[in-house]
């Protein structure tokens, strides 16, 4: 059964440069290659490839191949070393397409709504991280917790202090996680002592951008807070970068809550909308992601799609802090590229499989149903692309990156009782989604190394 090596997300158990051999995986194995869309037939779709008894061929970190157990059995050399995980479902790693690590001490923080939340928890929280040591052991509890909910990338909201990234992309770096993240740039309306200016966010992005954009597994994004934060003097520097930098993607908040976009409305009289903010200062730009976007009309969401920057839908915090429903099937249907987000602390879980139960509810508010299959692709292959990742991560294509989770259908009580009673694929997955959470994750893998294992 799983591999004998490490219980615990171990630091530094994933050197990068040093690749295992070939291995061979077992199990029951889902990847998409494309969006199934809403339907729940499993069988009517090529948009996945499914192997009831299936192999993994890994070597270096990268799948060689991806297929039934016995075509890849009989492409492996000889002695290759098997990992067995028939009974569970290998699925590729899930991807977080906005959280805060800041946040990870204030998540369950009760506000009252957005900016009374970022006032009174979200500011005071990140102004701990003044403190480099204080940035150093959350991003270290941060990464693990992300392998231990089945996370394998994210793209992360860092604190207004450089050190935050080289915190946390050090603690990538240590375990081998692709991250993407970026010093968030905030010059008003917060407080003194998270406060940058135009110029200095300007050159600490610069210098960040120069340190650790493509190195090994990471990536930068240029992170302005939200319109509010910044002064227009400001966000012309993010536009700036985002020139001088064609490869970085921009990272920021839009139309999340009706009492913010009032603001935004007051201090840009002279903008069509929020999202035109942004847009006027050349912010957006392919695999840029911008949280929420609830308010958004539909100038705004062509805008989106004809730009190529994504949306992360972040159920859960837009749930708990009480900003709204956004309507999935519109956005979807405008052709805009979607991701699922924690949004950590606002939101209140680092499971993706919690947000996307509550993103099935919110989208059934709002008259769409997800179905079970794309639920799954939204989480894994989807997000990848609202990041520009797809050549790397997302599914189990060859060459591509062997980051990959192991589901347990029997992770609680319950949802071993409800799974025995399970007909379809379809419906196995709408049980994870529904009723799992991080008990559900059984392995996390990143690069083909076993990072996570839950105790058993
Ligand atoms: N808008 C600006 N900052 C934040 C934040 O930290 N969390 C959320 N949810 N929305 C924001
Ligand atoms: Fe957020």
């Amino acid at each position: 059964m799983p591999a004998p090596t490490p219980n615990r997300a171990t630091k530094g158990a994933a050197a990068p440069d040093m690749p295992p051999g070939p291995q061979l995986i077992r199990g029951e194995i889902l990847h998409f290659l494309a969006d199934p869309g809403p339907g729940w037939n499993a069988d009517a779709t090529p948009a996945f490839a499914h192997h009831e008894d299936g192999g993994l061929l890994i070597m270096a970190g990268r799948v060689q191949i991806c297929g039934a157990w016995d075509e890849v059995r009989a492409a492996a050399p000889p002695a290759t070393p098997l990992t067995d995980h028939r009974g569970r479902l290998i699925v590729p790693g899930f991807v977080d397409t906005h959280v805060h690590y800041p946040q990870t001490d204030i998540i369950a923080s009760p506000g009252h709504g957005l900016l009374d939340w970022l006032e009174r928890f979200a500011f005071p929280a990140e102004r701990r991280f003044e403190e480099p040591a204080v940035a150093q052991e959350v991003a270290g509890y941060f990464c693990d917790e992300l392998l231990r909910n089945g996370t394998t990338t994210a793209l992360v909201f860092g604190t207004v202090h450089p050190h935050s990234v080289d915190a946390l992309f050090g603690a990538a770096q240590e375990r081998g996680l692709r991250l993407m993240a970026g010093k968030v740039m905030m010059d008003r309306n917060c407080p003194d002592f998270l406060r940058d200016t135009a110029q200095s966010s300007y050159d600490d992005s610069k210098r960040l951008i120069e340190r650790w954009q493509g190195v090994g597994r990471l990536g930068y994004a240029i992170t302005p807070r939200f319109a509010a934060t910044s002064s227009p003097e400001q966000l012309e520097a993010a536009g700036a970068l985002a020139r001088e930098f064609p490869a970085v993607p921009v990272h920021s908040h839009v139309a999340e809550n009706t009492a913010e976009v009032a603001l935004i409305r007051e201090l840009y009289p002279w903008s069509r909308s929020y999202l035109d903010v942004y847009d006027r200062h050349g912010l957006l730009k392919a695999h840029s992601v911008y949280a929420h976007g609830i308010y958004l009309d539909a100038q705004d969401r062509r805008r989106m799609a004809d730009s190529g920057t994504a949306l992360a839908f972040c159920p859960t915090s837009n749930l708990f802090l009480g900003s709204g429903l956004l309507d999935l099937g519109q956005v979807l249907d405008d052709g805009i590229r979607v991701g699922i987000g924690s949004d950590v602390g606002g939101g209140t879980s680092f499971s993706l499989l919690r947000t996307l139960a509550a993103g099935y509810q919110v989208a059934h508010l709002k008259d769409y149903r997800i179905s079970p299959l794309q639920a799954f692709y939204l989480a894994t292959l989807s997000g990848a692309c609202a990041l520009g990742l797809e050549q790397q991560i997302g599914n189990f294509a060859p060459g591509k990156e062997a980051d990959f989770i192991v589901l347990d259908p029997a992770a609680t009580p319950l949802l071993a009782r409800r799974m025995a009673t399970a007909q379809s694929l379809a419906e196995r997955l709408f049980l994870w989604m529904i009723l799992g959470d991080d008990r559900a994750i059984a392995a996390s893998y990143v690069m083909g190394r076993l990072l996570w294992q839950r105790p058993s």
